[in-house]
């Protein structure tokens, strides 16, 4: 482990995981374990939808640690983390809350339209507070990359504002991470809206069968200007084809396919078709893998426990570790007036 550079990320456990977080970043998280010494955090403090449905956050932790390895995440290598495992993190909130202006969250884009998106009157105290603890995930483990979806890319700011402030003001604890976004940042929905996901129920699910995939494929939104399959149709920006650019590895067939529906000579039918088969081909393996750990959680369980050795060098990692240090580190630094105000 020495030597590597650290990677923090994380999901918060709203239900089973989807193409759009495939592509925008699980696909890049999976790469990067050779290369980092990686922890993956499931958010569970930080769910905003039913957090006061204690069993179904509990569902969707499982569900998403499932999901993470069936893609290939491996707990072996990497670690797993429970967020309210590891109470710390809401203790490192509290601290770093002193170190962010309410101004920041006030003019944060992804949290605004959160807000918005939760559409009642009042708005829980609480949408302030997780960025502060996505704040205090990242720098808990004093990580030096955080890759995302495009949309968290506003909250990685918070943290390096967060992290300037407290070295300059005391000393240098903090390295002040890097965003990182997957291959594409943001994919369509099937119905051509500009993003999936599960609110909007456009989303093609990592765990939905062969038979629910050739479906949604069927549903998709395409040339809305196309009457017949004889007229020449719109590939950019049309969803299908984004999808077929993304998930279908036979480039052949799909410059094929773009050429005919530009020229006319092929229809909706046969071009969801061809991508209904490359969905599931990509998908087959990884539901494979996701039947076989949720057939067994006992196994689930094993691989769960803390690495041997080479294990944790550092705070907030694995959910049976020493508890991290962090926070106390910096509640003695006040109490010794190393740190003060
Ligand atoms: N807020 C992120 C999301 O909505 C999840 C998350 C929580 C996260 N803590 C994090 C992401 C730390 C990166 C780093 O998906």
């Amino acid at each position: 482990m020495e030597g590597k550079k650290r990677i923090l990320t994380g999901i918060r456990p709203t239900g089973p995981l989807h193409l759009g977080h495939y592509a925008g970043a699980l696909e890049n998280w999976v790469g990067l374990q050779t290369r980092y010494d990686c922890c993956f955090l499931i958010a569970d403090y930080q769910v905003s939808d039913y957090a006061d449905d204690v069993a179904r956050v509990r569902e969707a932790v499982w569900e998403v640690a499932l999901d993470w390895l069936a893609v290939g995440l491996d707990p072996e290598r990497s670690s797993f983390v429970i967020e309210s495992l590891i109470p710390e993190h809401a203790e490192l909130t509290l601290w770093l809350s002193w170190f962010l202006p309410l101004g920041m969250l006030e003019r944060n884009p992804t949290l605004k339209a959160e807000m918005e998106e939760f559409g009642r009157k009042s708005v829980p105290v609480a949408f302030f507070t997780y960025p502060v603890m996505q704040v205090a995930n990242i720098l808990m483990t004093r990580a030096h990359l955080v890759p995302v979806g495009e949309d968290q890319l506003p909250h990685i700011e918070l943290t390096r504002e967060v992290a300037r402030r407290f070295n300059r003001q005391f000393k240098e604890v903090f390295p002040e991470p890097e965003g990182l976004v997957g291959r594409v940042p943001r994919l369509v929905g099937i119905d051509g809206r500009a993003k999936m996901s599960k609110s909007l129920g456009n989303a093609i699910y990592l765990k939905d069968t062969p038979a629910v995939v050739n479906e949604k494929v069927r549903s998709m939104y395409t040339d809305p200007t196309r009457l017949r399959a004889t007229d020449p149709g719109h590939v950019e920006g049309n969803p299908v084809f984004l999808y077929h650019d993304v998930f279908n590895p036979n480039r052949e067939e799909v410059a094929d396919l773009k050429a005919r529906y530009r020229r006319g000579s092929v229809g909706d039918v046969e071009v969801k078709e061809k991508l209904a088969a490359a969905l599931n081909t990509f998908l087959d393996p990884i539901r494979e893998r996701r039947a076989r750990f949720a057939a067994s959680p006992r196994r689930l369980g094993r691989r769960h426990r803390p690495r041997p050795k080479g294990g944790p060098d550092h705070d907030g990692i694995g959910t049976r570790s020493p508890r991290p240090r962090l926070p106390r580190e910096i509640s003695r630094m006040t109490a010794e007036g190393e740190i003060s105000g």
